[in-house]
């Protein structure tokens, strides 16, 4: 194990945003991250934990260790009739084991095709996309404890997953690290059709009988007419999460603003889409220098090359207060601010 000094995280980000790590060590195995671990040296440290990091906002150099996660290996731990189940190392990149997935035609993943990111991450915020959330496919998720060094493991209950939440984004953040991820998926498949754009999109490809591989293929083709790509141009997905209010305020908001479309959630609040609030304040496609809200959706900030960011979140903080002012809705991050 390498472990280098002021090293520069540009690379390790989708942002593309400049920052150093004071230290920065990748880990390919389980012994190497306890054997770092228990470094005397880096015990009193900051660590941060770092997967693909597509979901991270850099706004500072960072002053303590930096640890990629690189374990690799797909296993499969049990085969029924009706289920396959995968125990999948943390440093594994999601959309390859999405393609694993498909082409050995394990099922119920497909929606989640492209995402930037590793598995190690999938958890934490609880990835979703055109109707399926990742918790419904995570049998478990093994961990290891950084102050005992000591490995567990949490069910699917235990995680305590919601919209974009889980125990890892709560009571255990800055505690554990994900090791690997072990997933339940199908032989025989449900396809999640009801997003209304994978429909359109199967229809205008003219399949009629559609599987999990043309579904990916359908998820694919919309994500990349509406999601800048990473590699073209730095973001990190949604920037902020879709806010939620009760029906009093949905009711008056909609009374005000009769276009507002909303998707009702089991709980009797309604969901509503930030993207369309924000082009409603009409930052689609505004730029302030290298920081920048995309052309085709709203929800995603960009660097267009040198942004910092600081840059990228005071053009967040901008959008927030217009939306509260507008709307009286406070958004909330998505991105995890470092
Ligand atoms: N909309 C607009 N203007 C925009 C963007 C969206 O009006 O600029 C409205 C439209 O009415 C559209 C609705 O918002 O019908 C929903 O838009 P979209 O289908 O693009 O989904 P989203 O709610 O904006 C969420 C996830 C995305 C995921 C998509 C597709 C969150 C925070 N984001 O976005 O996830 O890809 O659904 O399922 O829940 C991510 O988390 O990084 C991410 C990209």
């Amino acid at each position: 194990m390498i472990i280098v000094e002021n090293f520069s995280l540009k690379p390790f980000n989708t942002f593309g945003i400049e920052a150093e790590a004071r230290y920065f060590a990748e880990m390919q195995s389980v012994s190497d991250i306890q054997i770092f671990l228990n470094t005397q040296y880096h015990k009193r440290k900051p660590k941060l934990i770092l997967g693909g990091g597509s979901n991270i906002l850099f706004t500072k150099d960072f002053e303590g260790a930096v640890i990629k996660i690189n374990t690799k290996g797909i296993l499969k731990i049990k085969e029924t009739t009706d289920n396959v189940f995968l125990n999948v190392q943390a440093g594994e990149i999601w959309d390859d084991f999405v393609n694993y997935c498909l082409e050995n035609n394990y099922g119920g993943l497909e929606n989640l095709s492209l995402i930037p990111g590793n598995v190690g991450s999938c958890p934490i915020q609880n990835i979703g996309a055109y109707g399926v959330e990742v918790k419904d496919y995570i049998e478990s998720v093994e961990l290891l404890d950084m102050q005992t060094l000591q490995m567990s493991e949490l069910n699917n209950k235990e995680c305590r997953f919601g919209y974009r939440d889980s125990i890892f984004k709560q009571e255990l953040k800055g505690k554990v690290i994900i090791l690997s991820v072990t997933f339940k998926l199908t032989k025989n498949h449900t396809l999640h059709l009801e997003y209304g754009a994978i429909l359109e999109e199967l229809k205008k490809n003219e399949i009629k009988i559609p599987t999990i591989q043309t579904v990916a293929q359908a998820v694919c083709n919309i994500r990349r007419c509406k999601l800048p790509d990473p590699k073209e141009i730095g973001n990190a997905g949604s920037t902020f999460k879709n806010p939620s209010v009760n029906e009093n305020i949905f009711t008056k908001l909609k009374s005000k603003f009769p276009n507002i479309s909303s998707y009702s959630q089991p709980d009797g609040t309604f969901k509503l889409p930030a993207g369309w609030l924000i082009e409603q304040c009409e930052f689609k496609g505004y730029r302030e220098g290298d920081a920048g809200v995309h052309k085709n959706q709203a929800l995603v900030l960009v660097n267009y090359d040198n942004a910092t960011g600081e840059d990228i979140l005071n053009l967040a903080n901008k959008i927030q207060k217009s939306v509260a002012v507008k709307f009286g809705i406070n958004l909330e991050l998505e991105v995890n601010v470092v």
